[in-house]
């Protein structure tokens, strides 16, 4: 094997030497992340999770998939006006009205790019396309065409690309550089390349295909064989100056390359694979928690980089490894990926200078508003809870703005329980403002306020997923609770925390039909989620 460095890249890679060692990070959390089934993201969780890829320095944030549906569309127009930095990119297929309204949809972008794609395997032209080869080219040739007329900055992707055969996609490539296209992606759509069969994809490109070291060269790959991030970098080996990767490494079936694990990859091996990004890597664990909130996706305890135990120490022996020399057993340090670690943080008598300067080492900046809300809840939970840990206060926080827009609210709970039932819930809400209450029973205290719930505000959702996890340690740790709910096909997620469970249980399911009703302006038609 060659060793893996900057130096076996193809010397065409032409670009100066400092910039031809960079990979460019884009990262696709809120379009193929959110194609997830369930991962649903409301408006105000996508501004949010824009501001914190843009604290991280993403280079690009794919926001969406502007002709999917109207919500997306805003999403992606939303982000525009508020990115300052990074690029914004839209997706569009290769019809003309798919780049228009992403042409649209990005106009407000300070630097903004329309991603268009096309499927070029002979599965995906036979099955999907029933289009001839010839037939793609001239799709290519057009689409991309008319995104350059719209926009300077065009990305095109081949959908499919590791099935397809090499001599055609080097015409396709060949065409989609001759129509303008920047940046070319070449996705292992279904995962199921090997490392070294991608690196010489993008070897095969730079040697054969004329202006392809001109352009930027990019990696996208899916995780069916648990084999995205190797393939990404082998990629990078390959040529490619650009990862496509999304946070916790969500994404369609097994997901997408993880962020997080390629920018440490990078980091911490620059000995051994001489590229770096520019991703400022201590917003990392912030980036992880936010998106699995939202998403209602648990990260696995012994996730690499993000998870729990990513760097905790059990065995004796370890431990008294660490305790002599941190480098016996950790080859990057927590603070490096922002895990503070689980230290106590502050009691009730804790002041609100101290609270903000907290939530700022926690990668929060608060506007005054919201950190009165989230200072006044920092008391109510210090008054409830012994030692308060940083991992609530991000709860807490994450859990405000979760909720801080939603028409329904939960304002009060009391429910019976135990073993004599039935077990009955009373619940008061305010809907835009306006109280209502009722009460139900239900088969144990959760059913009960779930049938509550029902009354206060009657739905036809079917419940889909009910997931409780302990914040901390202790009989008094808040519990955060995940619901997703589903209703005509359409699927919205909702989570609260709260040393209550029952209560974080109600907050959670009004969260999730709130955002159910929110996304219900928001179809996505079927044939355009799949195939990806
Ligand atoms: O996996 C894939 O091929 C995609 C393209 C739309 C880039 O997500
Ligand atoms: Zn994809």
């Amino acid at each position: 094997m060659t060793t893996p460095t900057a130096e076996s890249v193809p010397e065409s890679v032409a670009a100066p030497r400092a910039e031809r060692d960079r990979v460019i990070v884009f990262d696709t959390t809120m379009r193929d992340g959110e194609q997830s089934p369930g991962a649903s993201m409301s408006h105000d969780e996508k501004l949010e999770l824009a501001k914190i890829l843009e604290d991280l320095r993403v280079d690009v944030i794919e926001a969406g998939f502007p002709i999917a549906s109207n919500g997306d569309f805003e999403a992606v127009r939303a982000i525009s006006g508020i990115v300052t930095e990074s690029i914004v990119c839209g997706l569009a297929r290769a019809g003309m009205a798919d780049i228009d309204r992403c042409a649209e949809a990005i106009r407000k972008a300070r630097r903004g790019r329309i991603h268009t794609f096309l499927s070029t395997s002979p599965s995906h032209r036979d099955h999907i396309l029933h289009a001839s080869q010839e037939d793609i080219l001239e799709m290519i040739t057009k689409s991309v065409g008319h995104a350059r007329n719209l926009c300077d900055d065009v990305e095109w992707s081949a959908q499919d690309a590791t099935r397809t055969e090499p001599d055609f996609l080097r015409r396709c490539v060949d065409a989609a550089i001759k129509a303008g296209a920047g940046t070319i992606n070449l996705p292992d759509t279904v995962g199921y390349s090997y490392p070294s069969e991608y690196a010489d994809m993008f070897r095969d490109i730079l040697e054969h295909v004329e202006g392809a070291d001109r352009v930027i060269l990019s990696t996208h790959c899916h995780n069916d064989l648990g084999l995205a991030v190797a393939n990404s970098l082998a990629g990078v080996q390959g040529g490619a100056r650009q990862v496509e990767v999304a946070i916790n490494g969500i994404g369609e079936r097994a997901g997408n390359a993880a962020l997080e694990e390629i920018v440490m990859a990078l980091k911490v091996r620059g000995d051994a694979l001489a590229f770096h990004t520019g991703v400022e890597t201590q917003h990392i664990t912030r980036a992880s928690r936010y998106v699995s909130a939202i998403t209602g996706f648990p990260v696995q305890f012994n996730k690499a980089i993000v998870g729990k135990n990513a760097f905790a120490h059990e065995s004796g022996i370890h431990q008294d490894g660490m305790l002599k020399d941190r480098g016996t057993y950790e080859i990057m340090s927590p603070e490096t990926v922002g895990q503070g670690g689980s230290n106590l943080v502050m009691g009730k008598h804790a002041g609100r200078a101290g609270f903000r300067e907290k939530l700022r080492t926690l990668g929060y900046e608060l506007g005054q508003n919201a950190l009165n809300e989230a200072f006044q809840r920092f008391k109510d939970l210090a008054d409830k809870k012994k030692h308060v840990f940083d991992d609530d206060i991000v709860a807490l926080v994450d859990d405000a703005l979760a909720s801080g827009s939603d028409r329904i609210q939960v304002k009060t709970l009391r429910v019976i329980a135990g073993t004599e039932g039935p077990q009955e819930a009373f619940l008061t809400v305010t809907i835009d403002g306006v109280e209502t209450s009722a009460n139900a029973t239900g088969d144990g205290p959760v059913d009960a306020v779930f049938n509550a719930i029902h009354k206060v505000a009657p739905h036809e959702a079917i419940l889909r997923l009910f997931q409780v996890h302990a914040v901390t340690e202790g009989t008094d740790a808040q519990a955060q609770v995940s619901v997703r709910l589903e209703e005509d096909g359409r699927i919205a997620t909702g989570q609260a925390a709260d040393t209550d469970t029952l209560t974080a249980s109600a907050k959670a399911y009004v969260n999730a039909l709130n955002n159910l009703t929110a996304r219900k302006e928001k179809s996505a038609p079927a044939a355009i989620a799949s195939g990806f």
